[in-house]
């Protein structure tokens, strides 16, 4: 396998963006990431989109994005994994450069849920239509239970639940391309609108538009574009059950698990080693477990974890130093390659007012569903 580099990134602002349609959306964070990397041609790209046919009622994405980008004519893929469709994308272009098959690869995610769609309907269709959404159940019902379950075998409390939610929001107050610039407090995330018990509105990620775009490139030319490339040490994926009953425990999220474990080992990595990590904050309880799951805070432990301020800013493992998904948005096909652009600005010492000093080595952790699928990530500046 070649080494792969990650040499241009671009993104639009996420958020309601009701003047623009899913392919202007996808043409102006690829064009961003093309003008980075300074690249005069694509060889291939692949696209996340969890589901513009219900969304959109547009699908066949792949050709429609190559022909508004004008690169009609290359082979354009779309990949479709729920949530983790980007960082899916991602994965799939690594290989496709690490292989041999192309060297100049666009990988880009894009979601335009605001335009009308049922969204909570279109989500749904990622959960086990027989077992879970036949019966009612929701995405913010379903991490519901997997919250109750974690308060109940962990004694999780509210108010570290609500703790990721301020932190993410102080981040993404920082991000100009975040959906919600502001901060909030504790009295807020506890006392919004109840959405699904224990979880308010604002432990919720929001519906979203938005896309994001790295170009990717093997190793040893990456040099010939950029003076800062982003190596790509390791791509770890897994798989679980749809139906968070079929679990061997739902206060855990094995193909989190798994994934990471996969990464670490190809990337000859522990934990301890990651500077910075992007992961799924799609409600608050997720990134409890997550980073729980990644082994960065010991099992059960990930709320007094956060509680401590170990995830903060300034703490010793910043998580979503973007605003995660929570206060940066949650387009969920952008999501996975936007949580890497977030990795890459930080790697680069680009990030601006959200900066983590000497940030050498990075993680992104990306999640399809309550957690049946999951990708990860680990990034570095070293090259
Ligand atoms: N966080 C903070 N504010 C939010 C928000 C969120 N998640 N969602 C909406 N808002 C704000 C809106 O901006 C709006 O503010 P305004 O009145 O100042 O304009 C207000 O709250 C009401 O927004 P509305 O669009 O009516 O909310 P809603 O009730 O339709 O949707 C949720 C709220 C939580 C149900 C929706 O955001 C949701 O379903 N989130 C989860 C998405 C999801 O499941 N993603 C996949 C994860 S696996």
């Amino acid at each position: 396998m070649r080494e792969v580099a990650i040499i241009g990134y671009g993104m639009t602002k996420f958020g309601e963006l009701w003047d623009k349609s899913i392919r202007d959306i996808f043409v102006e964070a690829a064009l961003k990431s093309i003008d980075n990397a300074k690249v005069d041609h694509i060889d291939s790209m692949f696209v996340g989109s969890m589901t513009p046919g219900l969304f959109v009622g547009q699908e066949h994405i792949g050709a429609l994005m190559a022909d508004y980008l004008g690169v009609a004519g290359i082979p354009a893929i779309r990949i479709e994994s729920a949530c983790a469709s980007g960082g899916l994308a991602l994965r799939q272009g690594f290989i496709e450069v690490a292989s041999g098959m192309n060297d100049i690869v666009l990988v880009g995610g894009v979601e335009k849920m605001t335009d009308g769609a049922d969204a909570t309907y279109a989500l749904s269709t990622a959960a086990d239509q027989e077992y879970e959404v036949y019966n009612g159940i929701t995405f913010p019902g379903l991490y519901a239970m997997i919250a109750r379950a974690h308060m109940h075998t962990y004694g999780t409390t509210r108010k570290q639940l609500a703790m990721v939610s301020v932190k993410n929001h102080k981040n993404g107050a920082l991000n100009p391309n975040a959906q919600f610039q502001h901060e909030i407090t504790l009295d807020t995330v506890i006392n919004a609108t109840m959405v699904a018990d224990p979880l308010t509105l604002m432990d919720c990620s929001p519906v979203s538009d938005g896309g994001a775009c790295v170009i990717l490139c093997p190793l040893d030319m990456a040099k010939q574009y950029t003076d800062t490339p982003i190596k790509i040490l390791a791509s770890g994926a897994a798989t679980d059950s749809l139906a968070i009953h079929q679990r061997e425990d739902i206060a855990s999220l094995k193909a989190v698990r798994l994934s990471g474990e996969r990464a670490f080992k190809q990337a000859g990595l522990k934990p301890d080693d990651i500077d910075i990590a992007e992961v799924h904050d799609c409600f608050t309880i997720a990134e409890i477990s997550v980073i729980e799951e990644l082994g960065f805070a010991e099992k059960g432990k990930g709320g007094e974890f956060t509680e401590k301020g170990y995830t903060s800013l300034e703490g010793k493992i910043p998580i979503n130093t973007s605003g995660g998904l929570k206060s940066k948005g949650h387009p969920v096909g952008a999501t996975g390659v936007a949580q890497v652009v977030e990795l890459v600005e930080q790697l680069r010492d680009t990030a601006g007012k959200r900066q983590v000093k000497n940030a050498k080595i990075g993680i992104a952790q990306n999640m399809g569903g309550s957690g049946a699928s999951s990708v990860v990530h680990i990034l570095t500046s070293n090259t």
